[in-house]
């Protein structure tokens, strides 16, 4: 706690909390975490049993409506997502002006943001019913407007939405299928995308949900405060950290693979070499990300099915979670591996492009968001996020010239 009196004659104490370490920003009861348990809930249910149990559309409910959706309010859900999936086709367009080489992310945070100038029928944030329109239109739009990044990155014809599939499947079909040829969905796969929404669908205050909420809480639209979340989410400390560590995995696999790991892992002890172990760490887990045990289930059953067990790059992944969970250096600063360390591998075995992984990250995200969004603007009490600064520049001086 800084006493300000002393600074410009200000009064009052505020703390310093550089990077929010003990500050909380708002009261929220959509998800719980208990970091030191390894812990994680959404609306009380535990991540465990709801990964087990429920699919992406019964999560998306819970997240929104407070509670697990019964059969008939799943079908009302599952139907009205499924006839928001189509975008506006001036989206195509306005898609078009984008390089073809340029990253998912900037496109996805450019068609996001555009999304209040196609959908502004539902930017009035003080209307009830506005608000759950934006959000129905975000969850729903969100698979094709990344399914339609990927496939201009890739210069073939946008695949439009099937509405018999479900949501998973709809949008590996918007992925991967052609004109040319039908398509399947493999229900193996459908269910380690789908497990990956699950486990990615909300994550209390985290970096990018409190650019969503900060942003939001000057009154901007829903699709302006999750374009800011998208934008935030690309940094490699954040959703980027999927792409890093695949990244990180086939740079050591380069070198030298099994017999290069050790000694990659001795740079990351050596805090001169500025190298960082991707998939590892944690702001608040400091005993065991919960979603990444999920996760490492489900690569060991996607590797299986796929004929995949004797990956390379899976085989490396376990080496360096081996030496990491043995070496003192991370034992002593409890890194574990996190959700991301395996999502990437799984990510990578399906054959999502790395550069896509942090897209579909938000896209799985989007429902957090906007439902972390729509709890503080619903609370007639909120406020336009304000946070006070240390300044350590220069006391008042004259102009000299
Ligand atoms: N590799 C090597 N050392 C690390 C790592 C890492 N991944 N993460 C933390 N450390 C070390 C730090 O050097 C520091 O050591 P010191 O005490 O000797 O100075 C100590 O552990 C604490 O690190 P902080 O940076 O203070 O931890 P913080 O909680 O701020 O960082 C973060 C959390 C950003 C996730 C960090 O662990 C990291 O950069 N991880 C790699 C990126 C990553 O995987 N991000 C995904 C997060 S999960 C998600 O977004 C879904």
């Amino acid at each position: 706690v800084i006493d300000i009196r002393k600074l410009y004659g200000q009064t009052g104490k505020f703390t310093y909390d550089p990077g929010f370490l003990s500050t909380a920003s708002c009261s929220s009861s959509i998800t719980y975490i208990d970091g030191d348990k390894g812990e994680l809930l959404y609306r009380g249910y535990p991540i465990e049993q709801l990964a087990v149990n429920c699919d992406f559309m019964d999560i998306c409910y819970l997240i929104l409506n407070g509670d697990l959706p019964d059969s008939k309010e799943k079908l009302a859900f599952d139907d009205l997502i499924t006839h928001h999936t189509m975008v506006n086709e001036q989206m195509h367009f306005f898609m078009r002006g984008f390089r073809r080489d340029a990253h998912p992310m900037a496109v996805l945070t450019g068609l996001v943001g555009a999304m209040s100038a196609f959908y502004h029928d539902s930017t009035d944030i003080t209307d009830e019913h506005s608000r759950h329109v934006s959000a129905i239109r975000m969850i729903a739009k969100m698979p094709t407007l990344v399914a339609m990044a990927y496939k201009y990155s890739q210069g073939q014809p946008f695949i439009y939405p099937q509405n018999n599939l479900s949501y998973t499947g709809n949008f590996l079909r918007m992925m991967f299928a052609t004109p040319c040829e039908d398509y399947v969905v493999n229900p193996v796969v459908e269910r380690a995308l789908d497990r990956i929404f699950i486990l990615h669908a909300d994550h209390e205050q985290n970096a990018s949900t409190s650019t969503v909420r900060l942003c939001g809480s000057s009154g901007t639209n829903p699709f302006a405060a999750i374009a800011a979340g998208v934008a935030c989410l690309w940094g490699p400390a954040h959703g980027g950290a999927n792409e890093a560590c695949l990244n990180m995995l086939e740079e050591i696999q380069a070198k030298g693979g099994m017999s290069y790991v050790g000694q990659f892992m001795e740079q990351v002890k050596d805090k001169n070499s500025g190298v960082r172990l991707m998939g590892f760490g944690h702001r608040v887990y400091k005993n065991y990300d919960p979603r990444a045990k999920l996760m490492q289930q489900t690569c060991k059953e996607v590797l299986a099915s796929l004929g995949l067990e004797n990956d390379p790059l899976f085989k490396l992944a376990m080496e360096v979670e081996r030496i990491a969970l043995e070496d003192q250096y991370f034992v002593d600063r409890k890194l574990y591996p996190n959700v991301d360390f395996y999502s990437g591998i799984v990510q990578r075995a399906i054959g999502v492009p790395t550069a896509l992984f942090t897209a579909i990250f938000a896209l799985a995200r989007t429902v957090g968001w906007i439902a972390q969004w729509n709890e503080m603007i619903s609370d007639p009490e909120y406020k336009i996020g304000r946070p006070r600064q240390l300044f350590v520049g220069s006391t008042a001086r004259d102009v000299k010239r």
